[in-house]
């Protein structure tokens, strides 16, 4: 079947995009330089915004336009528009699946590497493309799904998590999908030389010596190795394994790299790695307020890291991130359970009341809208000294 010349308006997700004729400047803030398939409604907005008109498709790779009766089509549109949105459980649901597939993709990876031989990325490239897609419709579910790490799943539940953060940051910084792909897939491995520190020095409890500390210091050096060794990886994916360690001011390891010796993805990479390693919520010992870690992070920009980058970081995590305990102007407390385009209004879910002192039934109220009756976050409010923990609300166990 030849491809179709369609409007915009008629284009779907799961439409597959054969032709856009637009400039070069164009298709770089769509973020696809060659032919492609639509994967979400964001897209198909992003494609709108540059203007353009009319987009060729290839019906026999993606979905063809509906074709039904004017009537057929008026159902289908009302039953869009009474769908309900999807539920903050839901997407956790769907986040958490793709977490565990990514967990065992990894987990099949580093078999191969102990077993001296290549990375095969094909199922790699296959979970890239399903992070991507979860990074474009929600990046605070995955991010929030994240948060929560098992006992013994740590290293690769933080590797999935700074995968989908480094893709969060390209995001916002406007960058291509094929890069960001490359962005995600450097996030993925980039602790994936710890493999070879041993599990004594990995798992101790206590103090480690200055010796042991030289071990660990060792893996984004050994990191680079592998990836290097496994010769299916790309620079920029090497650069973030080699570099997160780093610091602006040059005070990192391994090299002590100082300010724009260290490469644009190895900062992103060093404010992921610290972001995720700080707010991560394990089985045994506290983990830190979002909303505080992305406060330390800010004293630190121009410092340990990159201004610039911990600006982009922040507009895309939110000065409120997902998983606060905020309080509101109308004198309630809420979780932020994900933001919007104004960060000061993102979307929270409502569970305590200060002017009666006691809990409410639990009510999600976008900020941005008018349901959300002008109400405004006040400030984050410490979940200690409440005894509101965000993650009870947040998950079901
Ligand atoms: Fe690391
Ligand atoms: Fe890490």
């Amino acid at each position: 079947m030849a491809r179709k010349l369609i409007g915009i308006k008629e284009l779907l997700p799961g439409m597959y995009i054969d032709e856009i004729k637009c400039g070069m400047r164009e298709r770089m803030r769509i973020g696809e330089t060659k032919d492609f398939m639509i994967s979400s409604k964001n897209e198909i907005a992003l494609i709108a915004k540059q203007g353009i008109q009319h987009v060729y498709i290839d019906p026999e790779k993606g979905l063809d336009v509906y074709e039904g009766s004017e009537e057929d089509e008026l159902a289908q549109v009302e039953s869009e528009a009474f769908r309900e949105p999807r539920s903050l459980e839901e997407e956790l649901r769907d986040a958490k699946v793709i977490l565990d597939k990514a967990s065992n993709t990894l987990k099949d990876a580093i078999n191969e590497i102990r077993s001296g031989g290549k990375i095969t990325m094909d199922p790699v490239k296959l979970l890239l493309e399903e992070i991507y897609n979860s990074v474009n419709e929600n990046k605070d579910a995955i991010v929030t799904v994240c948060r929560k790490k098992k006992k013994d799943g740590y290293m690769l539940e933080h590797s999935v998590s700074h995968c989908a953060l480094m893709m969060a940051i390209g995001q916002t910084m406007g960058v291509a999908k094929d890069e960001l792909l490359d962005l995600g897939l450097g996030g993925l491995f980039h602790d994936i030389g710890k493999i070879r520190i041993p599990e004594g020095i990995l798992k101790k409890p206590g103090k480690l010596t200055p010796e042991e500390l030289d071990v660990i210091k060792k893996h984004p050096l050994w990191g680079g190795e592998i990836m290097i060794a496994s010769g299916n990886f790309p620079e920029k994916a090497i650069s973030i394994a080699m570099e997160h360690h780093e610091r602006y001011d040059g005070t990192g390891y391994p090299y002590q790299l100082a300010g724009n010796d260290i490469s644009l993805v190895g900062q992103m990479a060093s404010i992921a790695d610290v972001y995720d390693a700080s707010i991560s919520i394990r089985p045994y010992g506290t983990a830190g307020d979002p909303c505080l870690v992305i406060k330390n992070l800010f004293q630190e920009a121009g410092k340990l890291f990159h201004m610039d980058m911990v600006q982009q970081f922040i507009k895309t995590i939110g000065i409120y991130p997902v998983g606060t305990l905020a309080r509101l102007e109308s004198d309630k407390l809420g979780i932020v359970i994900k933001q919007n385009k104004n960060l000061t209004q993102p979307v929270v879910r409502v569970v305590y009341d200060l002017k009666n002192n006691s809990y409410m039934p639990p009510k999600d109220i976008d900020l941005s809208h008018a349901g959300g009756r002008g109400d405004k976050v006040v400030e984050a409010e410490s979940p200690e000294k409440w005894k509101i923990y965000p993650g009870r609300f947040m998950f079901s166990e």
